[in-house]
């Protein structure tokens, strides 16, 4: 029998949730994708927990429509500010990247003492210091508002964004300790390179998004996947659908770069269009 092929809707901003969608798609390449890049009303990062919560809770209930069964908040911003709203307006089971990168930053860490670098509203809620408290762990919030905006600007590898994050960094680790950093934020795995330059060797970067999928595998109770598990061959390959709210063009040519390969099937999507129809 062929095994029935889950749906699971992936919820961003804008295209930095492609990071997560490509752990995903690693990870649990035997599921379908529905993606959703709030283009329009990008950046989250310096919005108020009310308008993101509205905002994603919106476009969440759009994927569930669609036929999500399991939606991603990939968000960090949205999954610190409002995971609680969002979930409580679907049916369908809601997974955030918070839990998942403080779990991840527990295994790694000896010293008990980890860096946070996210947005500024991911930073300021705390979230990340909640969980990372819950297991036991000190942490230290860093807010790294440039590296948004260089990362989409390209210069991921760049000695421009390296000077920035020397200049944050330094000043994340001031206290000293912390042996683990956590990469809140769905921008920064494109980042690692520079980061791995700028921290002490000795600290161990922990990716949200490779979290997030590890946890989705189990939450669907998935085995660990290999390339020669039995039908491996057709389950290689993920059907994606990928929904905006702006222009489709540029998701589609700055989307490669954060997926690692090519956006296809991408659509145009006016929520309050959707709403009004709803009605
Ligand atoms: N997706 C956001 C995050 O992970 C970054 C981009 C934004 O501010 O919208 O926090």
């Amino acid at each position: 029998v062929k095994p029935r092929r889950p749906t699971i809707g992936v919820f961003d901003s804008g295209m930095g949730g492609l990071t997560v969608l490509g752990a995903l798609v690693r990870l649990v390449p035997e599921a379908d994708y529905l993606y959703f890049g709030d283009t329009a009303r990008l950046p989250y990062g310096s919005k108020s927990a009310e308008t993101v919560a509205r905002y994603a809770s919106g476009a969440a209930r759009y994927l569930q429509q669609r036929g999500a069964e399991l939606l991603v908040i990939a968000c960090n911003t949205a999954s610190a500010l409002a995971l609680d709203k969002i979930a409580a307006s679907l049916s369908v089971p809601v997974l955030g990247v918070i839990e998942p990168g403080a779990d991840r930053a527990a295994t790694c860490t000896r010293s008990g003492k980890v860096v946070v670098i996210g947005t500024e509203a991911t930073i300021s809620s705390h979230a990340y210091q909640r969980a990372l408290a819950q297991r036991g762990l000190e942490a230290r919030e860093k807010a790294c508002p440039l590296f948004v905006p260089l990362v989409e600007e390209g210069w991921t590898d760049h000695p421009i964004t390296e000077q920035v994050a020397r200049i944050y960094l330094d000043e994340a680790f001031q206290t000293g300790g912390a042996d683990v950093m956590v990469l809140g934020c769905t921008h920064y795995p494109l980042l690692k390179t520079v980061l791995r330059r700028v921290v002490r060797p000795d600290v161990k970067i922990v990716d949200s998004a490779e979290s997030t999928a590890e946890a989705v595998r189990q939450r669907l109770h998935l085995q660990p996947w290999t390339p020669s598990s039995p039908g491996a061959e057709r389950r290689t390959h993920p059907r994606f659908t990928f929904f905006v709210t702006d222009s489709v063009e540029k998701f589609r040519r700055l989307g490669e770069r954060f997926l690692g390969f090519a956006v296809e099937d991408a659509r145009l999507v006016d929520l309050e269009q959707e709403a009004i129809a709803v009605r």
